[in-house]
């Protein structure tokens, strides 16, 4: 029997307004503890469809928290990295009568400056690439003449996705540095910057809700960041994802939790900063070993779509159990069912797109035919409502996640479905998933 201290009804603000977002607010909605649920009033037309826009401008602190009191908010959920760094978890909390699921800002300093997670992950001795940190250009230029191996440039600060390059020879890491340190394409954000080990091996991603002193560790979910089939092209936020993986293995796990998880959360609060919320370990699986590439201290999007669909359990209490230290009065499990999400992108994304495009053949895309224990959920990403109409209004622009026996299945099923969602100029990626079926589980070293 749970003893999960939590109000019978709670009303949630949502901050975010993209996939992930809206993923987070179906599975929401279905809480049974659920007041009213708010959401920001430029989220996509999917999430608008959800919850109710709350009137205040959300950089505005100090009127969100009046407003919060007047709704008797109690929960608010951050969604993305931004408010995070932005230390809105700190700001809108009023113990006891309110309280933030997402890490303070000096939590998220894991995600939001590569350098302190470095030095975290040095002081607690996590497994992860040997590293130097730059602000000085002819420094760095110097230091990348010597990686003949090639090397991993970073910015250090939040960048979208964007300031890691991976640099197979000299030449490419002297332009990554240029760019970083003297072209300032990533502004202050890249004005101090890493130089990292090239680390080899497939990828995956452990992302546990942590209340400061247990963990649940979720059913592991796997992005596919390259645009293009075969993971080729530039990198994008996401074009698709699945849940579970065969990679993450019940060793692996245990292994990223005692050597991961644990001594990262320890080392925290040994600086006197409770972590609560979700670390997201993006793990490279080397000969060597498991190793940390880098900490995020969010949901992942696309994960979330997938992650969502499968997950079993109140995300409500989650949340709040998360965010008051009562993990280990909650339940957690997960759909067996394989989850494929697909990503339908703007033409040109990532680099420029158009916006304001009408998307039709949403209804005809869930109305595909499946077998019985088959499900289609569309999750909007970059969409808006104008004039009746359902329009694009980003890079990605609509999700389709489709649940079935085996993730093949899921694949097409979710295929079939993105398909019939048109707009001017809609691609998407048909091997998601592809790849994994393939590769046999790794060797844990
Ligand atoms: N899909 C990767 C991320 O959310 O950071």
């Amino acid at each position: 029997m749970s003893k999960l201290r939590c109000p019978d009804t709670v009303n949630v603000l949502l901050l975010g307004t993209g996939g992930r977002e809206h993923a987070l607010a179906w599975k929401l909605k279905q809480s049974k503890r659920l007041g009213t649920l708010w959401v920001e009033p430029d989220a996509n037309a999917g999430i608008l469809d959800l919850g109710r826009a709350c009137p205040e401008p959300i950089n505005d602190v100090f009127r969100l928290c009046r407003w919060c009191e007047r709704e008797q908010i109690s929960l608010v959920v951050i969604g993305p990295e931004a408010p995070l760094a932005a230390d809105l978890a700190t700001k809108l909390a009023d113990p006891p009568n309110r309280v933030v699921f997402g890490p303070s800002r000096a939590g998220a300093q894991l995600e939001w400056d590569k350098a302190f997670a470095k030095q975290v992950m040095r002081a607690a001795r996590v497994p992860t690439g040997d590293a130097r940190v730059f602000t000085d250009a002819e420094q760095a230029l110097a230091f990348v003449e010597t990686r003949v191996d090639g090397c991993v440039v970073k910015a250090t600060g939040l960048c979208a996705g964007k300031g890691v390059v991976v640099c197979k020879t000299v030449a490419e890491a002297r332009a990554a540095v240029q760019d970083c340190l003297v072209k300032k394409v990533f502004g202050d954000a890249g004005a101090t910057m890493l130089i990292e080990d090239l680390l080899s091996g497939p990828e995956v991603s452990v992302l546990a809700l942590c209340d400061g002193r247990s963990f649940w560790i979720l059913d592991a979910a796997q992005d596919h960041k390259r645009v293009g089939e075969g993971d080729t092209g530039p990198n994008t936020g996401g074009m698709g994802a699945f849940s579970p993986t065969p990679r993450a293995t019940p060793e692996l796990l245990r292994i990223v939790e005692r050597d991961v998880l644990v001594p990262t959360v320890d080392a925290l609060k040994r600086m006197d900063i409770p972590f609560r919320g979700v670390l997201y370990a993006g793990i490279m699986l080397t000969p060597a070993g498991p190793k940390v590439l880098e900490f995020n201290t969010r949901f992942g999007d696309p994960e979330t779509q997938p992650m969502m669909a499968r997950l079993k359990g109140d995300l409500v209490e989650l949340c709040w159990a998360t965010a008051t230290g009562q993990l280990d009065e909650t339940e957690l499990s997960f759909d067996q069912r394989a989850a494929c999400c697909v990503v339908v992108c703007s033409k040109g994304y990532p680099g420029s797109y158009a916006k304001g495009l009408e998307i039709e053949g949403l209804d005809e895309a869930r109305a595909v035919e499946r077998a019985p224990g088959e499900d289609i959920i569309i999750f909007h990403a970059g969409t808006a409502r104008k004039g009746g109409k359902v329009v694009t209004n980003g890079g990605r622009v609509v999700g389709v996640t489709a649940l079935a026996r085996d993730l093949g299945r899921a694949r097409d099923l979710a295929n079939m479905a993105a398909a019939r969602i048109r707009f001017e100029g809609a691609f998407y990626r048909r091997d998601i998933g592809r790849s994994i079926e393939s590769t046999p589980a790794p060797a844990l070293g």
